[in-house]
């Protein structure tokens, strides 16, 4: 998506060689019109598959399953990383280790808004590691649903989360795909070496 390849070069902070931050656009501040944008695009990509629902979790992934549910027509459900105060047999759930930050923790929704009527796609911000993707899939897999596929706005795509998801024969798009960054050096995949700054 080249309006999202340029606002990454233009306010992209690249702070090292696997952290970038998009804080005055996607993560922090957001730029709605944008994210109605990439709601749509991940509507035209998926176009013509059966999507009943789109999933992500909190917070990040948020306002780009909205647009994507916007764009389809359909809702979006974000897993909670707080311990739901509903019982255990309640939720479907799923262990996440974030490798950036060094934590283990639980992602949970209910088990009404899901089930095995339902075709899913889910949606995040950035695809790293892939650990919290990973996580949402076995959520999916859980409730007897079926996964349409994932798509994402950012992929670092020289970290694994691209390998383990495919690795488990799910369909991934990503929209800005990087295939390495410096500060103030970004190149996309596909594409030869241009200067962020
Ligand atoms: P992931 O690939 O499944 O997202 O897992 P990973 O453990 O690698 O990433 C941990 C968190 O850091 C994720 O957010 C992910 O979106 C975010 N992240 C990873 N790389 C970058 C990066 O280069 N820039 C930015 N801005 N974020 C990055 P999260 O734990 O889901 O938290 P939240 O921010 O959505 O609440």
């Amino acid at each position: 998506m080249k309006v999202l390849q340029e606002r990454i070069r233009q306010e992209g902070l690249i702070l090292s060689e696997t952290v970038l931050k998009v804080d005055s656009f996607l993560n922090h501040q957001v730029d709605t019109q944008l994210a109605l944008a990439i709601g749509q695009e991940f509507a035209r990509i998926f176009a013509g598959r059966p999507i009943t629902k789109v999933l992500t979790v909190e917070a990040s992934g948020i306002q780009f399953a909205m647009a994507a549910g916007i764009a389809l027509n359909v809702p979006f459900i974000y897993a909670k990383k707080k311990k739901a105060v509903t019982l255990a047999e309640d939720v479907y759930s799923a262990e996440v280790h974030s490798f950036t930050r060094q934590e283990t923790y639980r992602i949970s929704i209910s088990r009404k808004y899901l089930g095995p009527e339902d075709r899913v796609l889910i949606v995040d911000d950035f695809l790293a590691t892939g650990a919290a993707l990973v996580g949402l899939t076995d959520i999916v897999a859980e409730a007897g649903a079926e996964l349409v596929g994932v798509g994402c706005v950012i992929e670092k795509s020289f970290q694994e989360g691209r390998g383990l998801l495919e690795q488990r024969g799910v369909e991934v798009h990503a929209l800005a795909r990087i295939a390495e960054m410096a500060p103030g050096f970004v190149r996309f995949v596909e594409e030869n070496a241009v200067h962020a700054e």
